[in-house]
This record gives structure tokens, C-alpha cells and sequence, in this order.
């Protein structure tokens, strides 16, 4: 039977000019002059995924990284072209492509434009050059504001992202990175906190970050200046003004299916009761020569059960019920599950939405599954 899970493509890229102390992306500063070997593995992988895709049609792509405006269109062309040829790109089709400040430019962003991407995702961190420079970040900040001014020129969908927590950042650091952007018209932000990743530099050694209290207030203060200038949290890290949300992202906590290609992507495909995840070996120069899913897992029971609460409770307003039961069927463990945390005023009363509560302590929440 043909799956009636909706599915996403994302694409790994993972290149980057300099490798960040808090990043643990999979990335190399080792970027080839020539993309043409990895641009085969890629639809090679594609190719050999008929059994993971079904000949569903992708609702979105999502070319992420590592830095993926720094390799060259036509190896995100040659993807975008080989759906469109085999009918597996929804004719309302969300493409989008993260970048660094560096390589936004109006000409770049047309060159990508001019090719399909029709949703760029800066990743700012900050428009303060102290915080830029404690975070290892290869931009300055005169490079953010011009990468600012040059997506607000163009008519594509955008976003940002923006960090919060960072080394010797104050409140009022923080606060005037929303405060610019909040001024520009781009209406979509992922706003993350740092988090010390293990196998990082800055995990090993800890640079002087801001105390818990601190980072409360940073929080606090930034939400409250983003709801003033009518921005709405959506999700854990993603805020939106008007309905400009993440087609994308949407799809992972919708619990919807989603194929990874490219080195170290990780894959999800629902099949039956059972959700089977798998990954693409991490190294650029294996994964050209072998791109066969890795580490195949099948996630079922008490499992599955946490893996759906992991995805849906990071939605403020819980899952898009009449969407998913196209679908995806809840067992009847897991509605016990919600009861449950009904119960302990974690879920509102008859509803797959957190309370302020539930999604303030999502841990809490989620540990009930
Ligand atoms: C894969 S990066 C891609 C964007 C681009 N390479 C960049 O860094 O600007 C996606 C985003 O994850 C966030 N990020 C990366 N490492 C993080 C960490 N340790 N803690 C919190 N956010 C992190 C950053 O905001 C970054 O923009
Ligand atoms: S630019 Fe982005 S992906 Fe690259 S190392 Fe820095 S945070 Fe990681």
C-alpha cells in the first residue's frame, strides 16, 4: 500500500569556510573546486531511494549544512531538476537554503533564486561584534546588517537565525539583535539558545557564558519585545509574524516522513506501526562511494510512542489534527498516554496542546510517553 505520510527531502551540505568551536553539524573546511563527483552520489542516493519514496511527491527540500550557498547552483539545480523529472516535487514545492552572511548577496541570491530556492535561511547568531567574535563566527557585523539589507530586497521567502546565551552576551546585547531584526521585513525567526554540544571546542573548554538567571532574563525580555512587535512563537525556536511558518520543519513535527540524502543525513519513514530510521555514512569521500542507508532502526511501542510526543509538543499549539489523521494512527496506548498528562495539567483538557505548563516543562511532558 502506498504511504500516506507526506514527505521532505533534505539535502546535507557540509561545507563551511571555518568550523564554528560550538558547532557539532557534520562539517569539513575541506571544500573541492569541483562538486561533480558529490553531485552524483547525491542522485545516485536519490535513485536508489524508490523504496523510501514511494513516488510520493516531496511538499519540500531543504538544502541544509554546513554553509550550502557556498557550493556552486548547478549542484543544487541538478537536484531540483532531477525531481521535477521524475514528477516528485509538489507543484507548491517549499526549497530552501541556508546560508552565512558572507555569500548573501543580491547576485548569489538570484543566481539561487533563478534555479528554484524560493526560501533562504541566514544564519546572523548577532548583529554585535563582540558576541560574533566570542562565537568563532567567520562574519563581522557590518556583514550581517548588509546581509540583512540585501535579503530584504528580494521578494522570496526568508528567515534568520539568531542566537541567545552566547558568551559575555547582556541583556542588552540580546535585545538589540531582536530589536533589528524585528525592524527588517523578513517574517520568520529560529531563535536558539547555545547549548555546549559534547565533541565541541567550546564543550572541552567552556568560555565564560551568561548564568542561568541571566539567560532567563534574556529570554524573558527578547520573547517579550518579539510578541510586542506582533511576532508569535509557533514551535520550541521558531517565531513568525502573519502565518509565515516553516513548510519544512512543520513536516518533522507533524510527525510526517522525511528522506535524507548527502553525507550523515538521517532519514525517518513511517511503514505500518513502525517508524524505520536510518543514516548515510558521515565522511564526504564515503559517502561517494557508498551512499546504502546505515544504522537501520525500527522504532515501535513505548518508542514510537516518545518519538511522536518529542515532535508534536514542540508545536505550541500541539500537532494539525486534521492533517496528521490523514495519516498517522494514534494508538490507543498513546491517547492513555495524553489522558494522562491531561491529568497532570500538561495538556489541555481533551487536546493533543500543551498548557503553559506542558510546554514549559516539555521533559516533563514528554517523559509521560
Ligand atoms: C547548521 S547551522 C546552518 C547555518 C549556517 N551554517 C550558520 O551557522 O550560520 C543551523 C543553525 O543552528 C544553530 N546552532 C548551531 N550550533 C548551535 C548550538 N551549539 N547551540 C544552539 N544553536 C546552534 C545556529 O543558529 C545555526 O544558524
Ligand atoms: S557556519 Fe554553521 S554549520 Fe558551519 S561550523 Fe559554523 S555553525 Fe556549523
Amino acid at each position: 500500500m502506498v504511504s500516506k505520510f507526506p514527505l521532505s527531502l533534505y539535502i546535507h551540505l557540509p561545507w563551511c569556510e571555518k568550523k564554528c568551536p560550538y558547532c557539532d553539524f557534520n562539517v569539513t573546511t575541506n571544500i573541492p573546486d569541483n562538486f561533480s563527483n558529490f553531485s552524483k552520489a547525491l542522485i545516485d542516493d536519490l535513485e536508489a531511494s524508490s523504496e523510501w519514496i514511494q513516488n510520493r511527491k516531496f511538499s519540500s527540500i531543504y538544502f541544509g549544512g554546513g554553509t550550502p550557498s557556498l557550493a556552486d547552483p548547478s549542484l543544487h539545480e541538478s537536484i531540483i531538476k532531477w525531481l521535477t523529472k521524475n514528477h516528485l516535487a509538489q507543484s507548491d514545492i517549499e526549497i530552501t537554503l541556508e546560508c552565512n552572511p558572507k555569500e548573501t548577496n543580491l547576485q548569489n541570491l538570484n543566481r539561487f533564486m533563478d534555479i528554484g530556492i524560493n526560501r533562504f535561511s541566514l544564519g546572523i547568531q548577532s548583529f554585535d561584534e563582540g558576541v560574533l567574535k566570542d562565537l568563532g563566527r567567520n562574519h563581522t557585523y557590518k556583514e550581517s546588517y548588509k546581509a540583512i539589507e540585501e535579503l530584504e530586497k528580494i521578494s522570496s521567502r526568508k528567515t534568520i537565525d539568531l542566537m541567545y546565551g552566547c558568551p559575555n552576551q547582556t541583556l542588552e546585547k540580546a535585545a538589540k539583535d531582536i530589536e533589528v531584526f524585528s525592524k527588517s521585513n523578513i517574517k520568520h525567526l529560529s531563535y536558539y539558545q547555545l547549548t555546549l554540544e559534547p565533541n565541541t571546542v567550546f564543550y572541552s573548554r567552556s568560555p565564560k557564558l551568561p548564568s542561568e538567571d541571566e539567560i532567563e532574563a534574556i529570554e524573558s525580555a527578547c520573547k517579550g519585545i518579539l510578541n510586542n512587535k506582533l511576532f508569535s512563537q509557533y514551535e520550541v525556536s521558531s517565531w513568525s509574524r502573519g502565518n509565515d511558518l516553516s513548510t519544512h520543519n512543520l513536516n518533522y513535527w507533524n510527525y510526517g516522513d522525511y528522506l535524507g540524502i548527502g553525507p550523515g543525513s538521517h532519514s525517518k519513514i513511517s511503514i505500518e506501526e513502525k517508524s524505520i530510521r536510518f543514516t548515510k555514512l558521515k565522511k564526504v569521500s564515503s559517502y561517494i562511494e557508498d551512499q546504502a542507508p546505515k544504522l537501520m532502526q525500527s522504532i515501535e511501542g513505548n518508542e514510537l510512542d516518545m518519538d511522536i510526543a518529542m515532535n508534536f509538543f514542540r508545536l505550541k499549539n500541539g500537532p494539525d489534527v486534521e492533517k496528521i489523521e490523514t495519516y498517522l494512527q494514534l494508538s490507543n496506548e498513546f491517547l492513555n498516554k495524553c489522558k494522562n498528562a491531561q491529568k497532570e495539567g500538561l495538556l489541555l483538557k481533551d487536546k493533543l496542546v500543551p498548557t503553559q505548563k506542558g510546554f514549559n516543562y516539555l521533559n516533563e511532558l514528554i517523559a509521560l510517553f
